[in-house]
């Protein structure tokens, strides 16, 4: 193995791991990529699988030419022989022009067909054909046509079990298996658990600038027991959503436990299991899947603003001498506004109420309102005294649990703006 080799490409595609199954997945990569051969990448779903086909395109004589990645899977059966291998105008209802197909444009490139173990028997033949001899015919033509395109494929479906069911063809895996590499599943990656999970919690709180989590000895202990039915692409989607929700930032067993990280099961995940690419895999998945992402970027966007605001507030009461840190909850406490994106708003949501249905309403000082109206630390603060004090009709006690402040400082504060009567 050339492990020097195999640092460089981990280094320039990000891939972290020292485990020797990986490197010699990679050392494979490295070996084959100046070959013609057809090589099939086979392991679980969510173990890195898409990241060694562009490996092996650009350590290849191919590098300048075209690559591209095609997921057979999310093709519909209707048009996925189309866009593969092109068809001529007119062919069927809404083919207005002609189209070159993939095998077409690709042509001294490399083609990544990943999830290949999703193509239908009629493609699987077309597919046969192209890598047998490089010749393929567009739908609804008669004429034939050469290419040179590489095929690299991948797969986190049971080959074996597809062909004896009849859903692969036997011959066409054969073809493509010429050069298999397989991926080890993250169980098995032992230390390398610890060093995904800081690369991952490192990236998240580089983007939305919070300190990183970090695991204490029972954590790490229970990620290394547990199974990762999603792999790498579950622990990536555990530390992101930790660092987002989570309050502390040393995490503990207990918390992990709370997301679905047990020591015996295999997928007890609930939230955190991401389903692309399994097999069964449903449209609602995906779209949940996705909703999920936004969620957590909205959840990050708004910890960011939150933060960011603390600070302009903090900046802009230092001035005031003696006003408490307590003081400052009034900020905290109550409902932020926020660029929202309009598929979270729920409806009845009017831009200017309280994100928060059930939420006190008080207004939010933001950067705008503050620029609009030049008022002064005091000013704020009293206008906030005045609101919760209408809106709690007097009521001094709860008045002060509303904004934060200890019954104490309110008094003081009444008395100081002479809000007495
Ligand atoms: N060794 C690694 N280092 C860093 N990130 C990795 C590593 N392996 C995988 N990842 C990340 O994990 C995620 C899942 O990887 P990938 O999409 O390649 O999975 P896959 O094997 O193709 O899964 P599926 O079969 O479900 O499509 C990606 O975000 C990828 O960047
Ligand atoms: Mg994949």
């Amino acid at each position: 193995m050339d492990s020097k080799n195999i640092q460089q490409i981990k280094q320039r595609y990000s891939i972290v791991g020292n485990y020797e199954g990986l490197n010699r997945a990679i050392d494979i990569a490295i070996q084959v990529a100046p070959t013609e051969l057809s090589v099939l990448i086979v392991g679980e779903s969510g173990v890195g699988k898409e990241v060694l086909p562009r490996v092996i395109h650009d350590n290849s004589s191919r590098k300048h030419n075209k690559y591209f990645a095609i997921n057979c899977g999310s093709l519909p059966e209707g048009t996925i022989d189309s866009e593969l291998f092109g068809h001529k105008r007119g062919a069927f209802t809404g083919a207005v022009d002609d189209r070159e197909g993939y095998f077409g444009v690709a042509n001294n490139g490399t083609l990544f067909l990943d999830e290949v173990g999703e193509l239908p028997l009629a493609t699987q033949a077309r597919l046969l054909r192209v890598l047998e001899t490089g010749e393929y015919i567009r739908v609804g033509e008669s004429e034939v046509r050469k290419t040179n395109v590489r095929i690299i494929a991948a797969t986190n479906v049971n080959m074996q079990k597809a062909i004896r069911e009849g859903k692969f063809r036997e011959d066409l895996y054969y073809r493509l298996n010429t050069i298999p590499i397989q991926i080890p599943p993250l169980r098995e990656r032992g230390r390398d658990i610890e060093l995904l999970f800081r690369k991952f919690a490192l990236e998240i709180s580089e983007k939305y600038r919070f300190e990183p989590i970090r695991l204490n000895d029972e954590a790490r202990i229970l990620l290394l027991k547990y199974k990762w039915p999603g792999n790498i692409r579950q622990l990536r989607n555990l530390t992101e959503q930790m660092s987002i929700i989570s309050r502390e930032r040393e995490i503990t067993a207990e918390m992990l436990r709370e997301y679905g990280v047990t020591d015996d099961s295999l997928g007890q995940t609930g939230l955190i299991v991401s389903g692309k690419g399994h097999e069964q895999q449903s449209a609602e998945q995906h779209s949940y899947e996705k909703e999920r992402d936004m969620l957590f970027h909205l959840l990050a966007t708004i910890n960011k603003e939150v933060k960011e605001l603390k600070d302009f507030v903090h900046s802009n009461m230092s001035s005031m001498q003696d006003v408490k840190r307590d003081d400052i909850r009034v900020i905290n406490d109550h409902p932020i506004q926020t660029e929202i994106p309009t598929h979270f708003v729920p409806s009845g949501y009017q831009p200017h109420q309280s994100y928060y249905p059930q939420g006190p309403d008080i207004e939010v000082i933001d950067a705008q309102t503050v620029e609009e109206t030049p008022l002064t630390n005091h000013d704020v603060l009293k206008k906030h005294i005045i609101d919760s004090l209408q809106r709690n009709k007097g009521n001094r006690k709860k008045t002060s649990a509303e904004l934060g402040i200890s019954v104490r400082t309110l008094y003081r504060k009444i008395k100081e703006y002479g809000l007495e009567e």
